[in-house]
């Protein structure tokens, strides 16, 4: 073969190849379990409504830069067992959840316990370990823990709804307790994320920070739970570069809290930011920055050093209800460092409550 003709082959056999079809260029549709493992190999998964059997996982793994667009409401099958209800994992991926329902059967599981006890419950319902965008998705009753973030690059979460209200009340199984329990919104260990425009109606934490950096919460209302948590905070853990801005906070026990271990050591908070939100009807603490959790305002310990906390930019205009401290801040000598700066916070109603152990707030006295 002369190396003309050689050439010429290796041209056309890479023409060739230019016009087959990658084989993940295809449009997989999802209408039971079974439609999962063809279906997610390809570059676009259309979701139509169903239910999930009882006892099993929806766990999607989707290849880079997928699309996956909820077409149908999906409810979950009810079974006490550990779960997760749905995983979805892949870098860059779009998920559109079109303003349709994830339904976790919350009512089925719900004994007021929570995952303190009583029946075991799927948790988290949703476990999210992809990057890119996940939006306008509707998510009513979680059983206990909402969702779980754990994003392997940057991640937006938009529009999403958490709807646990039907959990404020007691049923057949809570011994008069309110059903719900341990609902949190969105459990958060990573870096790079930002939860926007969002509700989320539920029995406790609106979202708990547990670890990271560069986390934005933004523009979201909170109702019926334990407001915005940074912790608690266990030892090895730094979180850092927190951004929680123009928020809504209604009829929780506090608007704002950080909360780290007693007796946590070789951790940090540091760097939050929080600016514009507004809040009301806080039945504990307008503010709590408490270094003794499991108590509430116990002995602290100063293993979670605390730094550069800071009130800036748009006023925060926060209203406890009578009986609920304003602000409480609970440091053990030497737990919190530096200065912060509180100047563009408000707060009224209630009672003032202790500052323990640290003199390094500015711009703010209650
Ligand atoms: C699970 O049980 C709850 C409460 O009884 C119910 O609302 C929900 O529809 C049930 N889910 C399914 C898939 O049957
Ligand atoms: C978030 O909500 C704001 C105010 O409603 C709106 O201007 C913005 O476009 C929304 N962002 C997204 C990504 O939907
Ligand atoms: C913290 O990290 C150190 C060093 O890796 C380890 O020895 C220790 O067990 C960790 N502490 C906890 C409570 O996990
Ligand atoms: C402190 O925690 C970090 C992880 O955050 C770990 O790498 C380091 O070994 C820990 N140090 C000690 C003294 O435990
Ligand atoms: C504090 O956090 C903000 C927002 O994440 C970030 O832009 C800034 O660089 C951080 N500052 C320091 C000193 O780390
Ligand atoms: C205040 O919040 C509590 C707890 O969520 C609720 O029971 C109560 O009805 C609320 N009060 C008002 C005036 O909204
Ligand atoms: C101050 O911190 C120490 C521990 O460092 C703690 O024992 C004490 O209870 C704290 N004081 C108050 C008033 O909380």
């Amino acid at each position: 073969m002369s190396i003309l003709v050689l050439i010429l082959s290796v041209l056309l056999g890479y023409a060739l190849a230019a016009n087959v079809p990658r084989s993940s260029d295809c449009v997989g549709t999802i209408a039971s379990l079974d439609d999962v493992a063809a279906a997610q190999e390809c570059s676009t998964v259309n979701i139509e409504g169903f239910t999930v059997p009882a006892g099993e996982g929806f766990t999607l793994s989707l290849i880079d830069g997928a699309t996956v667009n909820l077409q149908g409401d999906v409810l979950f099958g009810n079974m006490s067992w550990t779960g997760p209800l749905f995983t979805i994992s892949g870098n860059d991926i779009t998920f559109n959840g079109n303003g349709h329902r994830f339904d976790g059967g919350g009512p089925f599981y719900w004994d007021g316990l929570g995952s303190n006890g009583g029946i075991t419950k799927p948790r988290p319902m949703l476990k999210i370990k992809m990057s890119g965008r996940f939006s306008d998705l509707y998510v009513v009753n979680s059983p206990a823990q909402t969702f779980s973030v754990s994003n392997p690059g940057p991640l937006v979460i938009s529009s999403v709804t958490v709807d646990d209200s039907q959990g404020d009340y007691p049923n057949a199984q809570s011994n008069g307790l309110a059903a719900g329990h341990n609902t949190d919104g969105f459990d958060v260990s990573t870096t790079d994320l930002t939860i926007e425009n969002r509700s989320v109606h539920n029995q406790d934490d609106c979202i708990a920070i547990n670890e990271g950096s560069n986390i934005v919460f933004t523009n979201n209302v909170c109702t019926g739970g334990h407001g915005i948590s940074i912790g608690s905070i266990t030892s090895n853990r730094t979180v850092s570069g927190v951004v929680i801005s123009n928020n809504h906070i209604a009829n929780e026990q506090q608007a704002i809290r950080i909360k780290t271990d007693a007796v946590a050591t070789n951790s940090s908070v540091s760097n939050i930011t929080y600016s514009g939100n507004t809040a009301t009807n806080l039945t504990k603490f307008g503010i709590l920055i408490d270094q003794s959790y499991p108590s509430t305002l116990g002995v602290p310990g100063a293993g979670v050093k605390i730094s550069n906390i800071n009130f800036i930019e748009a006023e925060s205009i926060i209203s406890v209800a009578s009986g609920a401290d304003r602000v409480a801040v609970n440091c053990a000598v030497g737990g919190c460092l530096g200065t912060w700066d509180w100047s563009s916070l408000t707060v009224s109603g209630g009672k003032a409550g202790p500052i323990n152990n640290f003199t390094g707030i500015e711009g703010f006295s209650q």
